[in-house]
C-alpha cells in the first residue's frame, strides 16, 4: 500500500519543486508490451485495456537492443546513479532480456524487475546474479488470482517463487529482494485478508512478510507481500485529462488513459478498509500514514501521496517504439525517441523544459491516481 507521509509538505513541497534541477535517476523500459496474460484488470491488456484496441502486428514490436544499449550508454555517461526499472507487458517475452539486464550491470545500474512470474524458471541463476528486486504479480489466493489471471497460473508462479527463492538460499544470497504485489480489484478485494496466510501456506520453508514502506528494510524476510490499489480514473476525469493535454500542452494525448476507466467501483470500501487495517494489526505495522482506501475508491478528485509530482525531474520512461515520455502509464506527451534523438536532445530539449514548467504551477488530472505521487521527493 501507500503512504500520505512524506517530509516535505505543502509549501516546503512546492518550494522544493520549483527549486530541483533535473537529474536523472530511474529510467523505466518498456521494451515489449506483448504479454502471455490477458488480466481482467490490467490497463494494458484487460478488459479495457488499450492494447486489445491495437493492431496485434504493432504491439508486437519490439525495441531495438543497439539502439537501448546506446541511449543506456549515455544515461551512464553523465555519472549520475541510475536504476533501472524493466516492465511491460510481460519483460521476459523481450526477446533480448538477458542481453538487456547484462548490459545495464555492466553500466553498473541496479536492475528492478516487474513480471507477471510465468516464465522465470529457466532464468534463475540470471535472475540472482543481475537483479536487485523481482517484484511478482500475484492477485489473491490461488481461486481469486486464476480468475484473473488464468487457470492453473497460481500453481506456475508460486512454484517459480519457491524455485527462486530456493536457489538464492543454496547460493547463500541476499539479491534478489522477491516481492509479491497484490493489486484490489473488484473481484479479489474480499480476499486480501487470507492473502498472506495463503502465501505462507504454500511458502511454509520461507517468511512471509507484509512490506512496510516505512520501514522497508527493518524485518527478515524470503518474500514480501505489497497490496495496491487500482489505478483508476473516471470517463470526465479522463475526459478532462484529454482535453488539458491538448489546450496547455498542444498534445492529442493516446487512447491509453482509457485503460484505466471504470464506470463504477463496486467494492466495499469500508469493509475493506477494515480488512486492511485488521492486516497491517496482524503484521505489526502501523496503518496510520497509509492511503485512507474508503477515501481512495469513493472520491476521484481526492489526492493521496504528494500533491506534485516530480518524477519529470528525475525519470525517463521508454517505450517499445522508442519514444520517450516523463509519464509511466501515459504515453502522450512525448519528450522524443531514442533511434532519433540523443539524451541530451530527450532530457534537456524544449519539451522536457516545457512540460516541466507545467508541472510546476499544475498537476495533470490524471496524476492523482498515478504511482509517482507516491514517490518520495527525497529518496525518488
Ligand atoms: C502492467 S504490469 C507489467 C508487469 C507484469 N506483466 C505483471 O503483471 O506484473 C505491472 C503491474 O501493474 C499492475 N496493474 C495492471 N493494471 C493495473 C491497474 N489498472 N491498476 C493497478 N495496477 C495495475 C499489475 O498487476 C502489475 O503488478
Ligand atoms: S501479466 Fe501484467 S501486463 Fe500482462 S495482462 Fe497481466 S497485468 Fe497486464
Amino acid at each position: 500500500m501507500w503512504t500520505n507521509a512524506g517530509a516535505l509538505k505543502d509549501d516546503k513541497l512546492v518550494d522544493y519543486v520549483r527549486n530541483l534541477n533535473p537529474q536523472l535517476r530511474q529510467l523505466t523500459i518498456f521494451p515489449s508490451e506483448i504479454c502471455n496474460y490477458r488480466c481482467s484488470f490490467c490497463h494494458i491488456w484487460g478488459d479495457t485495456g488499450w492494447a486489445l484496441k491495437e493492431p496485434q502486428r504493432v504491439i508486437r514490436e519490439q525495441l531495438d537492443i543497439e539502439v537501448l544499449k546506446r541511449f543506456i550508454d549515455q544515461v551512464a555517461q553523465t555519472g549520475n546513479k541510475v536504476g533501472a526499472i524493466l516492465t511491460g507487458g510481460e519483460i521476459m517475452l523481450y526477446r533480448h532480456f538477458e542481453e538487456l539486464v547484462s548490459h545495464l550491470r555492466s553500466r553498473k545500474m541496479n536492475v528492478y524487475v516487474n513480471t507477471n512470474g510465468s516464465l522465470m524458471k529457466n532464468r534463475l541463476p540470471f535472475l540472482i546474479e543481475n537483479t536487485v528486486v523481482v517484484n511478482v504479480s500475484i492477485d489473491g489466493p490461488e481461486e481469486y488470482h486464476d480468475a484473473i489471471r488464468g487457470k492453473g497460473s497460481f500453481r506456475t508462479i508460486c512454484d517459480n517463487i519457491e524455485a527462486l527463492m530456493a536457489e538464492k538460499k543454496r547460493r547463500k544470497k541476499m539479491f534478489p529482494f522477491v516481492s509479491v504485489n497484490m493489486v484490489l480489484s473488484t473481484s479479489n478485494y474480499h480476499s486480501a485478508r487470507s492473502f498472506i496466510p495463503a502465501l505462507r501456506e504454500r511458502f511454509k520453508d520461507y517468511t512471509v512478510v507484509l512490506h512496510d514502506t516505512k520501514n522497508p528494510w527493518q524485518r527478515r524476510r524470503d518474500l514480501s507481500v505489497n497490496f495496491s490499489p487500482l489505478l483508476y480514473t473516471t470517463p470526465e476525469r479522463g475526459q478532462a485529462y484529454a482535453d488539458q493535454m491538448k489546450e496547455h500542452l498542444d498534445c492529442h494525448v493516446s487512447p491509453a488513459w482509457q485503460g484505466f476507466v471504470e464506470e463504477s467501483i463496486p467494492i466495499d470500501t469500508e469493509a475493506l478498509k477494515r480488512d486492511l487495517q485488521a492486516i497491517w494489526a496482524e503484521e505489526g505495522v502501523d496503518y496510520s500514514e497509509y492511503v485512507d482506501i474508503h477515501d481512495y475508491y469513493t472520491d476521484i478528485d481526492n489526492v493521496f501521496g504528494r500533491s506534485k509530482c516530480v518524477a519529470p525531474w528525475h525519470e525517463l520512461i521508454i517505450r517499445r517504439t522508442g519514444d520517450v515520455y516523463p509519464c509511466v502509464d501515459l504515453p502522450d506527451y512525448k519528450l522524443g525517441n531514442i533511434y532519433e534523438n540523443s539524451l541530451a536532445e530527450i532530457w534537456q530539449g524544449e519539451r522536457a523544459v516545457r512540460f516541466r514548467d507545467y508541472l510546476l504551477n499544475d498537476n495533470l488530472m490524471m496524476c492523482n491516481r498515478c504511482t509517482r505521487l507516491f514517490a518520495d521527493p527525497e529518496t525518488f
